[in-house]
């Protein structure tokens, strides 16, 4: 890069952008944020900014404002994107479909025609390995079955789709759309890390406000799955290796064009007791569990096959389970509450 980039990062306050942005600052890119703070926090903007010891230029703005991000675009000169903002808990899209399919497909949609509008034509997608059908053959593969199982993943694979066909329409977009595995993990500065709102879903952030002291016992769905200990086995990620590959796939689309799907993941997979047992190695004390039924919807197996990335990226997760739990434990017990409010 002969000269510095600027990328538009949309839903840059949050776990995965924040970290994300730090990636970018460190690679030299300049980084504007924009995001509405439903689920972020400006101080992860900030915070993200000190680590790099750079500037970020920040908007709180709901990118389904058309009006709001031209003025983005009109204000910065934006080389390419990276389009985080979204909704993203899957229970809750079960329980209001529209407000997620209304949200996550008006903030894409919107993007994508002020984009079109301004002649940015470099997108990154934050998609989900969620769009695999549960029939699709393990380890996933980019060209495996697709088939969501609930609203959340419906929307992901609507908006790759949209993507897809606005590349298809316009030879000169470069459009990546990522498929996450299960990001965890933390700076390793303990400066920002993930803030979930309310008693978290997901494994990693419960276990650790279970090892803090805030929720008293880790529920285990399930012990009774066709896998080695009985567990579900899932391909956890470091966030910081997941950043760096939003910055491999954005130098990546800067000699490219088209519409190109890779999979985020380490190849490895963990399953439950294998993951509380690491936390526990980090923490150095016992997480208290208890075994329950199985929880609807969870696959026994996800793992994903990562070769198109290495082949096409260059890129490759680094970091151990080990690494994901002392860093995502080195965030939460300096920061029991997240984010001040
Ligand atoms: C879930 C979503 C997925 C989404 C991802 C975001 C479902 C079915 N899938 O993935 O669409 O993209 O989060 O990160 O909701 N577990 C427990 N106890 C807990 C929490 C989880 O035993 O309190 C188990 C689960 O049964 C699962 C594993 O831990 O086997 C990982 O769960 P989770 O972190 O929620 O991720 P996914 O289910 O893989």
């Amino acid at each position: 890069m002969t000269q510095m980039e600027t990328i538009l990062v949309t839903g840059g306050a949050g776990y995965i952008g924040s970290h994300t942005c730090v990636a970018l600052l460190e690679a030299g890119y300049d980084v504007v944020v924009v995001d509405n703070l439903s689920n972020g926090s400006e101080h992860a903007v900030t915070e993200a900014a000190a680590i790099a010891g750079r500037s970020i230029a920040f908007h709180c703005l709901d990118v389904a404002d058309a009006e709001a991000l031209d003025a983005v675009f009109g204000a910065h000169p934006i080389d390419g994107v990276i389009h985080f903002a979204g909704l993203k808990a899957v229970g809750e899209s079960v329980a209001d479909p529209l407000r997620y399919f209304r949200v996550n497909l008006d903030t894409s949609l919107t993007l994508a025609e002020r984009m079109a509008a301004h002649g940015v034509k470099r997108l990154v997608f934050s998609s989900s390995a969620t769009v695999y059908s549960p029939a699709a053959s393990v380890p996933l593969h980019e060209d495996g079955a697709i088939g969501p199982t609930n609203p959340y993943g419906d929307t992901k694979e609507m908006i790759e789709r949209i993507l897809t066909a606005a590349g298809h329409a316009d030879p000169e977009l470069a459009v990546a759309l990522l498929r996450y595995f299960n990001p965890v993990g933390a700076h390793e500065s303990g400066r920002i890390g993930e803030d979930p709102a309310g008693i978290p879903n997901n494994l990693m952030p419960f276990i650790m406000q279970v090892a803090v002291g805030k929720l008293a016992e880790l529920s285990v769905y399930g012990d009774d799955y066709d896998t080695p200990d009985g567990t579900c086995i899932r391909d956890y990620i470091h966030v910081v290796d997941l950043a760096r590959g939003h910055v491999a796939a954005l130098r990546h689309l800067a000699e490219t064009q088209g519409v190109h799907t890779w999979n985020l993941g380490t190849g490895r997979g963990t399953s439950v007791f294998e993951m509380i047992a690491a936390v526990e190695r980090a923490v150095g004390y016992p997480i208290r569990r208890r075994v329950v039924g199985r929880r609807a919807g969870d696959q026994p197996v996800s793992c994903a096959d990562v070769s198109r990335a290495e082949r096409d990226l260059g890129w490759r997760a680094e970091r151990t389970v080990d690494n994901m739990c002392s860093d995502h434990w080195h965030w939460q017990r300096t920061h029991p509450d997240g984010f001040p409010d």
